[in-house]
């Protein structure tokens, strides 16, 4: 499908992360002339800036099997053994949301990825006895929305440490044209640009509204996306010129009504406007606080006086 398409597939057509690819694309040739596995990576930062994209990159890159799983949906180490035995010699496993691995499960991982073996122990009681199961050599690709989410002894288990970052525009653009193009339609610059800047540093975004736009753009018969129409698709969908969504100015307005700009704990905002604490803080206020809209202080979240400006209002001094 279109969908699946629009991924890239090598790190060549990766667009931004620079150094990650960078990094990525040394390592990735070493182990290949070295003819091993490569080391474990584990690639963390907040939702939509492509983990999993560049998860199958890797695969793709040292030509071996990508296997996708997630952390929660790994309940017991008999699941883990069932699809560590299944792998064949240097695939790559990603486990999406590898900060939610149960701790028993953690714990058969640490040998698997040390020494490619598992320990399981089979019966209870009495006749209880534990196996050891060879396993192929393999790459663990973990994916997380924060690093210190990760228990010290997984994260000591990753060779290769990633942090994406937020897009610049100029790559978001990129992306945005790659996407149109994918898509046969045209865009504009002025309204590629415009996309990519109100898309909060975040492909996902940027893909999602170039979508809803396109439709506007294609019922109103224009040959080609242009700024106008990208501005009306913007505001139905709620999108500020900041790029701030509807949840983005719940929480701000919430905090600034509520609690006259904080200091506010997590939770107590999260309560008041309805959403829970985790989402708030891996998937709104990494970019509120990179756009510096919010701080985080000791007694709690505070609204910077740039925030208040963005709403037209006048700030008190922090
Ligand atoms: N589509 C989504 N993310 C992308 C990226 N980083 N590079 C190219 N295309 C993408």
């Amino acid at each position: 499908t279109v969908e699946l398409s629009i991924r890239p597939t090598t790190l060549k057509q990766y667009i931004g992360q620079h150094k990650v690819k960078e990094n990525l694309d040394i390592f990735i040739r070493a182990a290949k002339m070295r003819e091993e596995p490569l080391d474990h990576v584990l690639l963390y930062g907040p939702p939509g800036l492509g983990k999993t994209t560049l998860a199958a990159i890797i695969a793709n890159e040292m030509g071996v099997q990508f296997r996708s799983t997630s952390g929660p949906a790994i309940e017991r180490a008999g699941d883990l053994a069932a699809i560590l035995s299944s792998l064949e010699p240097g695939d790559v496993l990603f486990i999406d949301e590898v900060h939610r691995l149960p701790r028993s499960v953690e714990e058969v991982l640490y040998p698997a990825m040390e020494d490619f073996f598992l320990d399981i122990v089979i019966g209870t009681g009495p006749s209880a006895r534990s196996v050891r199961i060879d396993l192929p050599p393999f790459t663990l690709v973990g994916a997380t929305t924060r690093a210190g989410l990760l228990s010290a002894p997984l994260r000591d288990r990753f060779g290769v440490l990633s942090r994406l970052e937020f897009y610049e525009t100029k790559d978001l653009c990129s992306i945005v044209e790659r996407t149109a193009d994918i898509f046969q339609t045209t865009i504009t610059t002025d309204a590629a640009v415009e996309v990519a800047r109100r898309s909060r540093g975040t492909p996902r975004i940027a893909n999602r509204l170039l979508k809803r736009i396109r439709d506007i753009s294609q019922v109103k018969g224009e040959k080609e996306i242009s700024l106008q129409t990208t501005d009306q698709a913007l505001v139905m969908l709620q999108v500020d010129d900041a790029g701030l969504d509807h949840v983005d100015h719940k929480l701000l307005k919430g905090m600034i009504d509520g609690f006259k700009g904080g200091p506010v704990g997590l939770d107590t905002i999260a309560a008041t406007i309805g959403e829970e604490s985790q989402t708030i803080e891996d998937v709104y206020e990494p970019y509120l606080l990179q756009i510096g809209f919010i701080q985080r202080t000791p007694r709690g979240r505070v609204v910077t006086p740039k925030a208040y400006q963005h709403f037209g209002l006048k700030g008190k001094d922090i």
